[in-house]
């Protein structure tokens, strides 16, 4: 093992004996010591005491700036006291009911009015059972069964979502036409055949696949910027190019704003200014609790209405609207002004500036990718544009290295070296992970080439 790593290592080990030692009780209950595959790393996790602002502190007492919000969801922060307050007052008066309270109405209401192409808004409990009842209602809406998604696109772990997400490039076939994969044992190959592959930001090829599936496909889903790809924001005019293909050939799009909803006011789509058919919504929308959404035009959404007997598509869920995360996220949302996005996005632009400025100054092979709150760091001088270009800027032991070192000085951020900025944080906290990225630069004998 590299020397610098194995010191990294050692630090870790003498900063976190408690993680340690829960963590092997976590082994023999849970498959691995984990219940969550993506926020897991070797050798152990952290084991999180408590969250304040845009602070973390493990059960080791140690300290760190949380640039990661628990996988993008907690836009303000931790233990935001308005989310508090309301979560506690809503618990004392019952927290689910096999009835509607009126918290959901007004969630939906607020939805409605900011998100320019959403008319109407049905609840759930994650963004995986929102992309798939996105998808579901995509194909009911069509009378059509394939859908079509972007390689490497990320959009839960149901089957028709769970293919091509981490694709072998040796199988994954030529870039203008991949082949779907399916990332998971379990997925049937008749959901493969299903799933028609696209490559993300390259609209020529997406126009002559859609044309030539356009008879058996209800929908294309995508990401408005490719989180779990690696970061990747869309090329100008990609999004417009995909609203015009879909619509010429009666396909619909569902945008997954499920970490793009961060990006303003109304989510990537008002930033953009792209409408598409069905949005798919969770993370920032629950303030901190589990939860899901998809929205979209009323005679789309109508065929969730069961007002009549029996929906097209039926939709149960003992959670969904759950008053407890309907409380939470309007507290959440309420504090959002178009200011929280503009803030976010300054410091964003600050924090991928001065990366991309220390790795010039400092002759380090690496990119930064990224826009509003989010950035990620690929280890490539290439430009990043689709999940192969990505491929490329991995590089397993360099990410080790600077996690580790991170981690060792008080930051936490995905163990891929990505993350997103909280409303709480300020340019001491950019400056801070800054500073410690310049430490690690310093600290290298040789980069890689
Ligand atoms: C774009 C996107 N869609 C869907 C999901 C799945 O959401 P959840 O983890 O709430 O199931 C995620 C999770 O990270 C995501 O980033």
């Amino acid at each position: 093992m590299n020397d610098f790593l194995e010191r990294e290592l050692k630090e870790y080990y003498r900063k976190t004996p408690k993680a340690r030692k829960y963590y092997q009780t976590a082994c023999r209950y849970l498959p691995g010591g984990t219940t969550r595959t993506l926020s897991f790393f070797q050798p152990y996790p952290l084991f999180i005491e408590r969250g304040r602002g845009c602070k973390i502190y493990d059960v080791d007492g140690n300290e760190r700036i949380d640039f990661f919000n628990n996988a993008t969801s907690l836009i303000l922060g931790h233990a935001n006291p308005a989310v508090v307050k309301a979560v506690r007052e809503r618990a004392k008066l019952g927290t689910a009911f096999h009835a509607p309270t009126m918290h959901e109405v007004e969630l939906a209401r607020l939805l409605c009015e900011r998100i320019p192409s959403v008319e109407r808004v049905r609840f759930m409990n994650s963004g995986t059972e929102a992309a798939m009842m996105a998808i579901r209602a995509a194909k009911a809406f069509t009378g059509k069964n394939k859908i079509g998604k972007m390689e490497g696109g990320y959009h839960g772990s149901a089957d028709h979502a769970y293919v091509s997400v981490h694709p072998d490039l040796t199988q994954a076939g030529p870039a203008d036409s991949p082949r779907s994969l399916s990332d998971s044992m379990g997925i049937s190959s008749g959901t493969l055949s299903e799933v028609v592959v696209m490559p993300f930001n390259d609209a020529e090829a997406v126009e002559r696949i859609v044309k030539r599936e356009k008879d058996n496909l209800a929908c294309i889903i995508v990401e408005p910027m490719m989180g779990a790809a690696g970061i990747i924001p869309a090329r100008k005019g990609f999004l417009q190019d995909l609203r015009r293909i879909t619509r010429e050939n009666d396909v619909l799009l569902i945008f997954d704003e499920v970490q793009t909803f961060r990006h303003s006011w109304g989510g990537a789509q008002e930033m953009h200014g792209v409408l598409p058919d069905l949005t798919a919504l969770a993370k920032i929308i629950g303030g901190g609790f589990p939860s899901g959404a998809v929205g979209g035009k009323a005679d789309i959404m109508s065929v969730f209405d069961s007002s009549g007997g029996h929906a097209k598509v039926p939709h149960g869920g003992t959670f969904n609207g759950n008053p407890v995360t309907m409380a939470a996220g309007l507290a959440t949302m309420k504090q959002l002004t178009r200011k929280s996005f503009a803030h976010l996005s300054r410091l964003g632009d600050e924090l991928r500036r001065g990366l991309t400025d220390l790795f010039v100054r400092y002759g380090y092979k690496a990119r930064v990718t990224g826009e509003t709150s989010f950035f990620k760091v690929h280890f490539t001088d290439q430009e990043v544009v689709d999940y192969r270009s990505a491929r490329k800027g991995v590089n397993n032991e360099e990410e080790r290295k600077i996690f580790f070192h991170l981690l060792n000085r008080g930051i936490f951020l995905e163990s891929q070296i990505k993350g997103c900025l909280s409303v709480p944080m300020g340019r001491a906290e950019i400056h801070a992970l800054l500073g410690a990225m310049e430490d690690y630069l310093k600290g290298q004998k040789s980069f890689p080439g």
